[in-house]
């Protein structure tokens, strides 16, 4: 009931204005999050992977919303990433912290005026989490082999498709499952969960990322993008990273 009650003001909420005409002159901004029910399957850190490179390599006027409250673990790394590189002078996007009650008026703040407005949730399905998922617009989901990990990824799957996704009323266009902490060693075994995940008809992407340790130390970062010199090829994040903006556009 909570679903439906919020979901038929979305629309008017996220474009309160009628006329091509308005629309014309503010930018598409796209609302997306990585996020899923799992926790520590790598959600903020890539978040915050994907505002900082869409925002340095690809030229993305980007916010990114932490709503994972009270731990604004997000909101609290952007100040200590402040404090390593000891300026405010360089280019960066907003990192905002929003609760249930501010994340409505933090994207009429932002919509039109940015082509992405990223989401940070909680890893558990929280009332900041159910409100706050009837604003996106596209979900990646990571996760890993795990077979527990699988089996709630299924379930949480299910969820969005039943209350989000098959709401005539909806703002969500897609939900992307993908590969998080992918090794190359262990292919065979990735290969066999894409295959049944594919047969029970879940939408996995493409693209996949990789586990690595920069992942997670000095590139987990609000200010600084991954250099692409830092990168292994093809399986670098830029196919990912494109991957993203191109389900985003539809
Ligand atoms: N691709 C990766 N390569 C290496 N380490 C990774 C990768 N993705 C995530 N990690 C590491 O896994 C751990 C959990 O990641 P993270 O905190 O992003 O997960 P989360 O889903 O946001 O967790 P929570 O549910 O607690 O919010 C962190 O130590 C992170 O650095
Ligand atoms: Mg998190």
């Amino acid at each position: 009931m909570l679903y439906m009650d919020i979901v038929s003001n979305v629309h008017s909420v996220i474009w309160p204005y009628d006329t091509m005409v308005l629309k014309s002159i503010f930018m598409e901004t796209k609302i997306i999050s990585c996020t899923g029910e799992k926790g520590g399957c790598g959600k903020t850190t890539l978040n915050i992977i994907l505002a900082t490179n869409l925002f340095h390599l690809y030229g993305k006027k980007v916010v990114l919303i932490d709503m994972d409250n009270p731990q604004y673990s997000v909101y609290k790394k952007r100040n200590r990433d402040l404090g390593q590189v000891g300026s405010t002078e360089m280019p960066m996007f907003p990192v905002e912290r929003a609760t249930v009650q501010t994340l409505e008026p933090l994207i009429k703040k932002y919509y039109g005026t940015v082509d992405f407005i990223i989401v940070d949730f909680p890893g558990n399905l929280n009332e900041e989490m159910v409100r706050g998922l009837l604003y996106v617009e596209h979900i990646f989901i990571p996760f890993f082999l795990d077979e527990l990990e699988i089996d709630s990824t299924a379930v949480f799957y299910k969820t969005l498709q039943r209350n989000y996704l098959w709401n005539e009323n909806r703002v969500l266009r897609s939900v992307n499952l993908f590969f998080n902490r992918y090794e190359l060693v262990k292919v065979n075994k990735f290969d066999a969960v894409r295959r049944t995940l594919a047969k029970a008809g879940m939408p996995m992407m493409e693209q996949v990322v990789m586990e690595r340790t920069v992942y997670r130390e000095r590139y987990r970062n609000t200010l600084i993008p991954i250099p692409p010199t830092k990168e292994n090829g093809e399986l670098g994040l830029k196919r990912f990273l494109e991957e993203v903006m191109r389900i985003s556009k539809n």
